[in-house]
C-alpha cells in the first residue's frame, strides 16, 4: 500500500516536473486501493448452490377478472407456501391487461395492497420515463395482438399474433416469480430465435442465444458481453418465413431495477431485483415498425440536434492548456480538414472541480480569448461536466469550492442513510457528493452551475462523464476523512505508470515497427488500473449469497447476486452504492434509481442549457442513458479500445442505440484506450463519417490521434470528410424524421431489407438512411473488403458513389471490392435522389453553399427523395421547409411545404443510370417556364451531369416547385 501511494506520489512529481505545470499533477495521498475492497460473490448465473425459483416456487393462480374499457384486470395470488427465492413473497398480486393501440398490449403485475411508490417496492414512476396508457378504443377485438392465459399449473399467459396465430411471447410451462428483491418470468422462444436490442451492449448485432445482459450502470470500459452504462429493456425479434417473408415484434420491460435477461437455447429468462413486471408488446410487423412503435408510443422520439452538431469533433483526454487547443484547431486548419467543435476533457478543471477552470492552464480570461477566436470562425467548444461534486476541505479554508457549498446550502445532495449527512463517495477531485435529482433543489443547483460557469467560460454544450454514477470507493468513505482532502483516486491515473506500455492495434508492428520503438512512456489504461484492484473475499454463505430476511430488504448485498462485471461483482463497487437515500418524500435509494442516474443527470442538464440558451436545442452527450433518454440527450460509445475488434462492434452498438431512440451516437474515433495507429486510424475516421455523432477522442497519455497527425489519414480524412460535409442536409432530413416520426438514421441491412434472412446477421456493413450502404474495411493489412448488396434479384441496382457506375454484383454474392487506405466503399442505392451541398469548412458554410442533386435511378428509371430545412438550432423554429423530390418519365419535380427561406442555389444535377445524352430540356419553377439554353448538359458511362442551374434560382433553391423534362 505505501509503496502504490509512494509510486503514485513519485509519478506524479516525476511527471509534473518534465511537464508544463499542470493540475492534473498533485502530490497528494493516495487512498488506499483497500478503499474500493467489498466482499467477493458469486453472480446467481454461476453460482451452482443458487435456488431453481422455476423449481421451487409455488407462481400464482388468477382470479376475479374484471373486464375494463380497453382490456381486463384480474386477482393473482400466490398458489402455494412462499418461496424465498431471492427474496419475501408477495402474495396478492393484480394483473392488468389493456389493448392500448392496435400495434401495442400492455401487460402489468403489480402488488395489489401496496401503495404503488411503496419504497419497498418501487414501481417506476411516469416522471421518471414515460408510461403509456391506453388510446381508449383498441380493444381485443381490433387490436394485432392477443392475450390469453390459464390457471394450469399455474398462471401463465400468451401474447401471440391475429393475423397468424404465432405466440410471440409464452410463459406456458413457466411460473411467475414476484418478491420484494426478485421478480422471474420465462418465455419459450422459436428455434434458433433472431433477438436484438437490450442496449447497451458489446456484443454482435444478433443477440444469439447464449448470452447474458446484465443491467446494472458500469463505469466499465466496454467489456465485451459486460454490462456497461445504459439500461434499455426492450428487444426486437424477426422471424422469418420460408425464406421470403419476415414478421417482427418488440418487447419492452418497463422496470429500472439492476436486471438480467437470459438467452438461452429455446427460452428467455427476464429477472429484476425489485419493481414490477410493467410489459409492452408491439406488433411490427417490420423491424423498422417495431422501432417506431417503441419511439413513438412508449418513450418518446428523439430530441432534434442543432445543425452544427453533425459537423466533426475532436477531443482527448491530455489537452494541457488552451495554447495546445488552439494548436489542435490550427492542426485541423492547416492540414484542410473540416473541424466543427474542439472539447475539453477534465484537463481544463481546477483540480478536476467541476465549473471550475486551472488557474495555471486553462486560466478564464485567456480562454474567453480562445473563444471568441473559435465562435468567429463558426466553430464550438464543448467542456466535459464530470457527475460527483468534491466535497471541500472543511479544515482549510483555501480549499473553499462554492459549488459544494451552494449546493450543500440547499440540500441537493444524496445522503448516506448512516449519518444522515451526504453521502461522500470518491472520484477524480477526491472525496465528493452526488446531486439528488429527485428534488426540486438538484434541478435548481445544477441549472445554477451549468449557467454561471457559462457566464465566464462561453461553451456550446455540455459531456456528461462518469454517471452510472462512478465512484472509485465502496459505501461513503469520505465519512469523518473529509479533512484529508483532495485525495487521489486508489488507483494510478494513466499516465502515473511509470514501466507500462500502451498496447498498439493488432497489426503495428508489421507496419508501425519504428512508430513503436520511439514510444517508450505510454501507460496503461484507467479500466487495467481498477482491475489490478484486489477485493478480499467476505462470504456470507458458502457462494457468499445473502438470504432473504423476512420484512427486510438487502439493499447493498441483494440475494439475487447479478454478475455485475467489477471483482467480486458486487453492487457496491465502483458506483454510488445501492443504500445512498434521495432527498424526496419516499426517501428512495440508489438501489431503485442507480440505472437512473445518469437519465436525470442529463434531463437535468438540458433543462440547465434550456435557461443557458433559450429556445436553442439543448446539445448534451451523456454516457450512462436509460430508456427514454434520447428525449433529451445524445450518446458516445464510451471507452473503447484502439483495436479493430472495437472499432468492428461499434456498428452493433450504434445499431443498438438507433432501435433505442438515440439516434445522436458515436464512438471514440481511432479508439480510446491503448494507442492506435496511422493504418487503424484512417480506416476509423473513414467509417465513422458516417455516423452522426463524429468525434475523435483518446485516453490520456496515449499517442497523439489527430487526423492530421499522420499524412494517410490526413488524406484518407479530407476525402470522406467533404463527403460528410456534403452529405450534411441528408443526415440533418434523416434526423428530422427521426425526431417526427421514429425513424431510423443509421441502419442496419436487416432494416431495409427485412425479408432477406441472409441479412439477419450482418454487422459489418450499415446504410445511412435509406440510400447509402457503408462497407468498411474493419482489419488491418488488406487493401479489399467484401461485402452484401441485398435486394439484387429484385432488381435493386447499387451504384459506386464516386464513380456513379452500377455494381457488378449476383444477387447473394460475398461481393469483393478495392479498398485501397485512403478510401471508403459507399454505394447508393437505385431509386434514390440525394440532396447535396457544395461542402465547405463549417457546417455554417456548408448550409450556405449551393446544392446539388445526385438522382441513382432505380432499375424502372425513377427515384425519390426528401429535403428538410430549418434554422438548424431553435426548438420550435419560426419557419420550417419539406421538399420532396421525385423523379419518374424522364423528370423530376419538386414539391414544396412551409416557408423556411433558404438563399443558397441549386447548381447542379447529376443522374446516374440514364442511357444517353437527352435532345432537349425543358425547366420551369414555380409555374414559368426558364431559358434553359445556358444549362450545360454533358453524358458518359451512363450518367448525366447538369450545371450552371444557379441563374434560374437565384433567390433560393426552393422558393419555387421546379419541373424538369427531358426528351430524348
Ligand atoms: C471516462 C470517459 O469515458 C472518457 O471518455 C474520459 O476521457 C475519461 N473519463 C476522463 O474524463
Amino acid at each position: 500500500m505505501l509503496k502504490r501511494s509512494l509510486a503514485a506520489v513519485l509519478a506524479s512529481s516525476v511527471l509534473a516536473a518534465a511537464q508544463a505545470p499542470s493540475t492534473t499533477y498533485r502530490t497528494i495521498p493516495s487512498l488506499t486501493p483497500q478503499i474500493d475492497a467489498a466482499p467477493s460473490l458469486v453472480p446467481a448465473i454461476y453460482d451452482p448452490t443458487a435456488p431453481n425459483a422455476q423449481a421451487i416456487c409455488p407462481g400464482y393462480k388468477a382470479s376475479n377478472v374484471v373486464n375494463t374499457t380497453q382490456g381486463f384486470t384480474a386477482d393473482l395470488t400466490i398458489a402455494g407456501p412462499a418461496c424465498s427465492a431471492y427474496g419475501n413473497d408477495i402474495a396478492d398480486l393484480t394483473l392488468a391487461v389493456e389493448y392500448q393501440a392496435k400495434q401495442r398490449l400492455s401487460v402489468k403485475i403489480y402488488p395489489r395492497h401496496l401503495a404503488p411508490h411503496n419504497t419497498s417496492l418501487y414501481i417506476l414512476p411516469a416522471f421518471l420515463t414515460p408510461e403509456p396508457s391506453g388510446d381508449g378504443s383498441t380493444t381485443a377485438a381490433t387490436s394485432d395482438l392477443s392475450f390469453t392465459w390459464s390457471n394450469e399449473p399455474s398462471f401463465q399467459f400468451k401474447v401471440s399474433r391475429v393475423s397468424n396465430g404465432e405466440e410471440i411471447f409464452s410463459t406456458y410451462g413457466y411460473k411467475i416469480v414476484f418478491e420484494d428483491q426478485f421478480l422471474e418470468l420465462v418465455t419459450n422462444m422459436v428455434k434458433d430465435y433472431n433477438v436484438y436490442g437490450l442496449a447497451e451492449n458489446i456484443h454482435d448485432f444478433r443477440l444469439g442465444n447464449n448470452f447474458t445482459q446484465t443491467f446494472y450502470a458500469a463505469d466499465s470500459g466496454n467489456p465485451i458481453d459486460g454490462n456497461l452504462y445504459g439500461t434499455h429493456p426492450f428487444y426486437v425479434e424477426t422471424r422469418y418465413k420460408d425464406g421470403a417473408s419476415s414478421l417482427s415484434h418488440g418487447v419492452y420491460a418497463r422496470n429500472a431495477h439492476g436486471q438480467e435477461w437470459l438467452l438461452r437455447n429455446r427460452t428467455i429468462t427476464y429477472r429484476t431485483i425489485g419493481g414490477s413486471f410493467d410489459l409492452y408488446f408491439l406488433s411490427g410487423p417490420k423491424p423498422t415498425d417495431v422501432i417506431a412503435q417503441y419511439q413513438n408510443g412508449i418513450v418518446g422520439l428523439p430530441a432534434l440536434q442543432m445543425y452544427w452538431t453533425f459537423g466533426f469533433h475532436q477531443c482527448r483526454w491530455g489537452y494541457e492548456n488552451w495554447t495546445v487547443l488552439q494548436e489542435v484547431v490550427d492542426g485541423y486548419a492547416n492540414a484542410g480538414i473540416q473541424l466543427e467543435v474542439i472539447w475539453n476533457d477534465i484537463d481544463y478543471m481546477n483540480q478536476y472541480r467541476d465549473f471550475t477552470n486551472g488557474e495555471l492552464n486553462y486560466p478564464v480570461g485567456p480562454g474567453q480569448e480562445f473563444l471568441a477566436r473559435l465562435h468567429a470562425a463558426g466553430q464550438h467548444y464543448v467542456p466535459i461536466i464530470d457527475s460527483n461534486i468534491y466535497a471541500e476541505n472543511p479544515s482549510n479554508a483555501s480549499d473553499a469550492y462554492e459549488p459544494f457549498q451552494r449546493g450543500a446550502a440547499m440540500g441537493a445532495f444524496i445522503r448516506n442513510p448512516g449519518t444522515g449527512d451526504f453521502y461522500y463517495g470518491d472520484n477524480w477531485p477526491g472525496f465528493s457528493v452526488w446531486t439528488d435529482f429527485l428534488v426540486p433543489q438538484g434541478q435548481e443547483f445544477w441549472t445554477y452551475e451549468c449557467s454561471d460557469w457559462h457566464s465566464r467560460i462561453p461553451y456550446d454544450g455540455i459531456w456528461i462523464d462518469l454517471s452510472e454514477a462512478s465512484s472509485f470507493c465502496v459505501g461513503s468513505c469520505g465519512d469523518g476523512r473529509l479533512d484529508q482532502n483532495p485525495v487521489h483516486p486508489p488507483f494510478k491515473l494513466p499516465g502515473e505508470y511509470l514501466n507500462v506500455d500502451y498496447e498498439f492495434p493488432e497489426a503495428f508492428n508489421i507496419t508501425n515497427a519504428t512508430e513503436a520503438s520511439s514510444l517508450s512512456a505510454a501507460s496503461a489504461s484507467q479500466s487495467s488500473a481498477n482491475a489490478a484492484i484486489s477485493t478480499p473475499a467476505i462470504v456470507t454463505t458458502t457462494q457468499a449469497r445473502t438470504l432473504p430476511t423476512p420484512g427486510v430488504r438487502n439493499l447493498d448485498f441483494p440475494p439475487y447476486a447479478l454478475n455485475n462485471l467489477f471483482d467480486g461483482h458486487a453492487l457496491v463497487k465502483n458506483s454510488i452504492a445501492p443504500n445512498a437515500t434521495h432527498n424526496d418524500a419516499l426517501n428512495t435509494t440508489e438501489y431503485e434509481m442507480h440505472n437512473l442516474y445518469g437519465h436525470q443527470i442529463s434531463n437535468a442538464t438540458y433543462h440547465a442549457l434550456l435557461q443557458v440558451f433559450p429556445g436553442r436545442r439543448p446539445f448534451t452527450v451523456g454516457r450512462s442513458t436509460f430508456a427514454g433518454s434520447g428525449n433529451f440527450t445524445s450518446h458516445w460509445g464510451g471507452d473503447n479500445n484502439s483495436k479493430w475488434g472495437s472499432m468492428y462492434l461499434a456498428i452493433a452498438q450504434m445499431f443498438t442505440f438507433a432501435m433505442a431512440g438515440i439516434p445522436m451516437f458515436g464512438v471514440d474515433t481511432c479508439g480510446f484506450s491503448h494507442n492506435t495507429d496511422m493504418e487503424l486510424c484512417a480506416r476509423w475516421m473513414e467509417m465513422d463519417a458516417f455516423m452522426p455523432f463524429y468525434r475523435n477522442h483518446n485516453v490520456f497519455a496515449s499517442v497523439a490521434q489527430e487526423a492530421y497527425r499522420w499524412g494517410s489519414v490526413a488524406e484518407a480524412t479530407r476525402r470522406v470528410m467533404n463527403i460528410r460535409y456534403s452529405l450534411l442536409t441528408y443526415m440533418y432530413t434523416l434526423f428530422y424524421y427521426a425526431h417526427n416520426e421514429g425513424e431510423t438514421v443509421m441502419r442496419a441491412l436487416q432494416w431495409e431489407f427485412p425479408d432477406d434472412a441472409s441479412l439477419a446477421a450482418v454487422d459489418n456493413q450499415f446504410m445511412l438512411g435509406p440510400s447509402l450502404l457503408i462497407t468498411p474495411v474493419l482489419q488491418p493489412l488488406v487493401t479489399t473488403v467484401k461485402g452484401v448488396f441485398p435486394g439484387v434479384a429484385e432488381g435493386t441496382i447499387w451504384y459506386d458513389y464516386y464513380t456513379l457506375q452500377p455494381l457488378d454484383v449476383a444477387a447473394g454474392e460475398n461481393k469483393t471490392l478495392d479498398a485501397p487506405l485512403e478510401h471508403i466503399n459507399v454505394h447508393i442505392r437505385g431509386g434514390s435522389i440525394l440532396p447535396m451541398q457544395v461542402p465547405g469548412n463549417t457546417t455554417e458554410t456548408t448550409k450556405n453553399n449551393p446544392y446539388e442533386l445526385t438522382i441513382a435511378l432505380d432499375k424502372d428509371g425513377a427515384a425519390t427523395g426528401s429535403l428538410y430545412l430549418d434554422d438548424g438550432v431553435s426548438i420550435a423554429p419560426n419557419a420550417t421547409k419539406l421538399i420532396h423530390l421525385s423523379y419518374a418519365s424522364d423528370t423530376l419535380t419538386t414539391s414544396l411545404s412551409g416557408s423556411y427561406h433558404s438563399a443558397a442555389p441549386l447548381a447542379n444535377i447529376t443522374i446516374a443510370g440514364v442511357p444517353s445524352l437527352p435532345s432537349g430540356i425543358d425547366l420551369s419553377i414555380a409555374g414559368q417556364p426558364c431559358e434553359a439554353a445556358a444549362v450545360t448538359l454533358v453524358h458518359g458511362a451512363g450518367v448525366l451531369y447538369l450545371s450552371g442551374l444557379e441563374e434560374f434560382t437565384p433567390g433560393g433553391a426552393w422558393e419555387g416547385e421546379m419541373v424538369l423534362r427531358f426528351s430524348f
